[in-house]
């Protein structure tokens, strides 16, 4: 697996406390079978200033103690983005983006998408980089009406649902949310967003909830090859639905099989 969304750097934002919380975290990480990861800290300009200089340092920090222990794990580095006005500026300066990609992870208001959401990232995708929405699923907009995340798939923004909310660590309406978008094809990763703070890791566990419920297939596209594209800065399909064969119970069967049954 690899995941995209970790606050796994020590002392720089709401994730990891200190070195020693982050080293025992890489470890269940790489046990439960994680073989990359990107380190995205927390990026909001009044509350986690955290600069590139800043990022490298903890990063190198890690890399180097994760190396002594000798956990098999390749970082990457990024940030993830709080989208404020002239954000673009500070992804430009501050090298936000994931491991020298076109791709850069972004997080909005929980409460309420702010009015100039879309021109925001319209001014990131017209500068070239790829926004990647970090979990949708927790937005009020679209607990409300998860259909209305296909408006950010035209506006070429990728979306990473959290596999706490798929669980239910977020509520009961994150995970009808979060279930819905796989669901409806409006999910393009599926990452931890571990603040390692509770000592969980929980991606293996909704990596296999995904096969039962859904197949293989999709269990592995959401959380290995999606990633490893986005690593490699190759291009992903925002609307991939119809290009996979997905398992026996899901929406779109139970739909056509409806369909076939109002037919005949
Ligand atoms: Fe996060």
């Amino acid at each position: 697996m690899i995941d995209i969304h970790t606050h796994i750097l020590p002392g720089i934002d709401d994730g990891s406390p200190d070195m020693e919380t982050s080293l025992a975290f890489l470890q269940k990480m790489a046990t439960a079978g994680v073989a990359e990861l990107v380190c995205t800290s927390h990026y909001i300009r009044n509350q986690f200033h955290n600069t590139l200089q800043i990022r490298q340092e903890k990063f190198l920090q890690l890399q180097q103690e994760a190396a002594k222990q000798q956990i098999p794990i390749k970082m990457h580095l990024a940030a993830e983005v709080y989208l404020e006005p002239e954000i673009l500026n500070d992804i430009k300066k501050e090298q936000m983006n994931i491991a020298d990609t076109k791709y850069v992870l972004v997080e909005t208001d929980f409460t309420g998408f702010p009015i100039n959401l879309k021109e925001l990232l319209y001014q990131i995708v017209r500068s070239g980089y790829k926004p990647i929405l970090a979990h949708p699923e927790r937005y009020t907009d679209i607990k409300k009406k998860p259909e209305i995340a296909e408006e950010f798939m035209h506006r070429n923004v990728l979306l990473q649902v959290n596999a706490g909310s798929l669980l239910g660590n977020y509520g009961r309406v994150s995970a009808k949310a979060a279930w819905k978008l796989i669901e409806l094809g409006y999910c393009h990763f599926i990452a931890s967003d571990c603040h390692c703070r509770s000592g969980e890791y929980l991606l293996a566990e909704v990596a296999d909830l995904l096969t039962k419920k859904f197949d293989n297939y999709t269990s592995k596209l959401l959380t290995e090859e999606n990633p490893k594209k986005v690593i490699n800065n190759e291009n992903i399909d925002a609307f991939y639905l119809e290009n996979i064969e997905l398992g026996k119970n899901n929406f779109w069967n139970r739909f056509k099989k409806t369909l076939s049954k109002l037919r005949s």
